[in-house]
């Protein structure tokens, strides 16, 4: 990794004044960092600046405060971190190491706030009042969220902290062309219900600059006429559409990101399957009820009916084994997956996000003879692999 990008890193971190937030995160192959994540910021403490870090480790998190010139960032890279965001008040670093082992460096000069505030709230992106927010109902007349939204609210909020790097990413590396006014990014919602995620995305690419088209997918002809209603008083007709229309009878379409928070039940395999088949280059799919595969459970081999004796544990065990089996064959169709908690589960207990960018690497023989297994253990046939023709 070039020397220059390290020094550059260690001097923002150690810059007081410049510093206002680091991330290491991820673990590169074969290495093992000592924490599963740090956040480093500024933070002021009885009129001195200190060097808060926030270290992860087996899900709990400690917070320490440090001088600045004690954080060694080539330390902690050469540790195994396999990503390392950086953001200063006029330069943000991104570096990415692929499996290879090479780093993917990422610059650019966005200007941002330092907050040094101790008991920091944490920086909203979505101003709550915003007209959009008040015109799809989730804030109030006065501005304010409205109670009963509140965890919708959130949820779209986190939903786009963790679209907007992975977007980046994609076109950091070429594989997304970075979208311009006149090839602009071609966005999907399925299942976009009230489109609270539809208008957010939108509104918020556009406030990154990043030019858009949005299509609302709901089955319902009322969420069409509401949100088209909506979307037509905001004067967004041209960037946004909605269609009533059930996700499993689109046809071939031009997609860069398909989008779906909680899709009923299957209509998220629908929604996997059309993006897969229309090489949607991301995914970001937050499922919501399974039905599908825990009405297969019933073939028990042993000793596995220690846990499935257990009415809760075996829906447990259904909603795991569907996520995992999505994600595999996602993976075995070129796409580089994960799933992720995106949100805290007192927002919503549906709060897994199976993030998805194709890579299309090819997948270690092993991984399709594990997925088969899997299979025949339960005794099971995922939708998902139904609806893409795939054993
Ligand atoms: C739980 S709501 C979520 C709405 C929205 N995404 C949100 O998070 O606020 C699920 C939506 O998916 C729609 N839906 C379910 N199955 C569908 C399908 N097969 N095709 C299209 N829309 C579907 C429903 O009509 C409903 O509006």
């Amino acid at each position: 990794m070039p020397e220059s990008s390290i020094e550059e890193i260690q001097e923002i971190v150690s810059d007081p004044n410049r510093l206002v937030r680091a991330i290491f995160s991820g673990r590169r192959r074969n290495m093992q960092p000592i924490y599963e994540k740090i956040e480093l910021r500024p933070v002021k403490l009885h009129d001195k600046l200190l060097l808060q870090m926030i270290t992860v480790q087996e899900s709990k998190s400690r917070t320490t405060n440090l001088d600045f010139e004690a954080f060694n960032c080539l330390e902690m890279l050469e540790s195994g971190f396999a990503n390392c965001l950086v953001e200063s008040v006029d330069l943000t670093l991104t570096i990415r190491f692929t499996k290879k082992g090479g780093p993917l460096i990422h610059r650019s000069e966005r200007k941002l706030l330092q907050s040094t505030s101790h008991d920091r709230q944490k920086n909203r992106l979505l101003d709550p009042d915003s007209d959009f927010l008040r015109q799809i109902g989730i804030s109030d007349r006065n501005g304010l969220i409205k109670p009963s939204m509140r965890d919708k609210y959130l949820q779209i909020e986190e939903f786009l902290r963790i679209l907007m790097p992975t977007l980046r990413d994609e076109i950091a590396t070429g594989r997304l062309q970075k979208p311009t006014q006149d090839e602009p990014l071609n966005v999907f919602d399925h299942g976009c219900g009230n489109a609270y995620l539809t208008f957010a995305v939108h509104y918020f690419l556009n406030e990154q600059e990043i030019p858009n088209k949005i299509i609302g997918i709901d089955q319902r002809d009322e969420s069409r006429q509401r949100n088209t209603k909506i979307a037509s008083d905001l004067g967004l007709n041209d960037s946004i559409v909605f269609r009533a229309e059930k996700i499993a009878e689109l046809g071939a379409e031009n997609v860069d990101l398909a989008i779906a928070l909680h899709a009923c039940d299957t209509a998220t395999d629908d929604a996997i399957a059309w993006s897969v088949e229309n090489h949607a280059q991301i995914l970001l799919v937050s499922p919501c009820c399974h039905h599908d595969l825990q009405s297969q459970l019933v073939k028990i081999s042993e000793p596995w009916s220690i846990i499935t004796k257990n009415g809760i544990l075996k829906e447990r065990l259904g909603d795991i084994l569907t996520d995992s089996l999505r994600a595999q064959i996602l993976k075995l169709h070129g796409y580089r997956t994960d799933i992720i908690e995106f949100i805290g589960d007192e927002h919503t207990p549906r709060n897994l996000l199976i993030r998805a960018v194709f890579t299309k690497s090819t997948s270690e023989a092993d991984e399709k003879a594990k997925y088969q297994e899997l299979l025949n253990i339960w005794s099971v046939r995922p939708r998902l692999a139904e609806l893409l023709n795939f054993s």
